[in-house]
């Protein structure tokens, strides 16, 4: 049996007061005991993070890092910063950072073989866009995400990973994947790390992300291969993200 996650992707919102008041609801109504949650917030709000969330059980994470150590990297966060303030988790390859920011498949392999060498654990980020969805190469654009990972990091770092499903088309429109699509492709995702590693196959956890919501919620993660959400504007909102919370729990 796999843990089931759920993690809440806050992108570039939020301040300090509403910081204080998602973590304060969160950490008084959501008990991390039979799922494991994360939220992943801006950089400047880890510290309260830190403050707010120590031993509630809910963990965090930030949204991006730079792969080296230190340096002169004007502008750019390195993953020991990152542990510093106890981020536990860093998303790699989000959709708005592969489009928006040109990460491509090779960096987001080496953002993965660089959270695993410092100890933080990489939640990779794939999907396919709607006109690839279109033209049937689901299958192919998901693969090839995945399998640049593997060829770095192999089965064994693809095992202390976890993996976010998120269809590009899906993602802050309201168009949820229906259950059986996004379980397709989870399964297919599976497979590809099968190939490598059964045993690892069945033992990362794969998360949907696009459009969850507090009424969807159930009925994703009921499908086999779906262990939780990564969830973006519903995360903003205090009782729809508890309410996420409670249905993979
Ligand atoms: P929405 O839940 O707002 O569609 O965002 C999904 C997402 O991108 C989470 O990383």
């Amino acid at each position: 049996m796999r843990r089931p996650m759920v993690a809440g992707n806050w992108k570039m919102n939020g301040d300090k007061a509403l910081v204080q008041q998602l973590l304060g609801h969160f950490k008084s109504n959501i008990r991390a005991e039979n799922a494991d949650v994360v939220i992943f917030a801006p950089y400047p709000f880890l510290y309260q993070a830190e403050e707010l969330l120590s031993a509630s059980g809910i963990e965090w994470g930030a949204q991006n890092f730079y792969i080296e150590a230190s340096g002169a990297f004007t502008g750019e966060v390195s993953l020991g910063m990152l542990k510093e303030f106890g981020c536990k988790y860093a998303l790699v390859g989000h959709s708005e950072r592969r489009t928006l920011f040109g990460e491509t498949d090779e960096m987001c392999a080496a953002k993965v073989k660089a959270a695993l060498g410092a100890g933080v654990i990489p939640v990779l980020c794939v999907g396919e866009t709607l006109e690839q969805r279109e033209s049937g190469v689901t299958e192919d654009v998901v693969g090839q995400q995945v399998k640049a990972v593997l060829e770095l990091v192999g089965a064994e770092g693809i095992g202390q990973s976890v993996i976010a499903y998120e269809p590009v088309w899906a993602i802050g429109t309201g168009k949820t994947a229906t259950p059986q699509q996004a379980q397709d492709v989870h399964a297919y995702i599976r497979k590809v790390v099968a190939e490598q590693n059964a045993e690892v196959a069945e033992k990362i956890q794969i998360l949907y992300g696009g459009s969850v919501n507090a009424s969807t919620a159930e009925e994703l993660f009921a499908m086999t291969d779906i262990d939780g959400g990564l969830v973006g504007g519903a995360s903003l909102k205090a009782d729809d993200f508890v309410t996420i919370c409670k249905a993979a729990e």
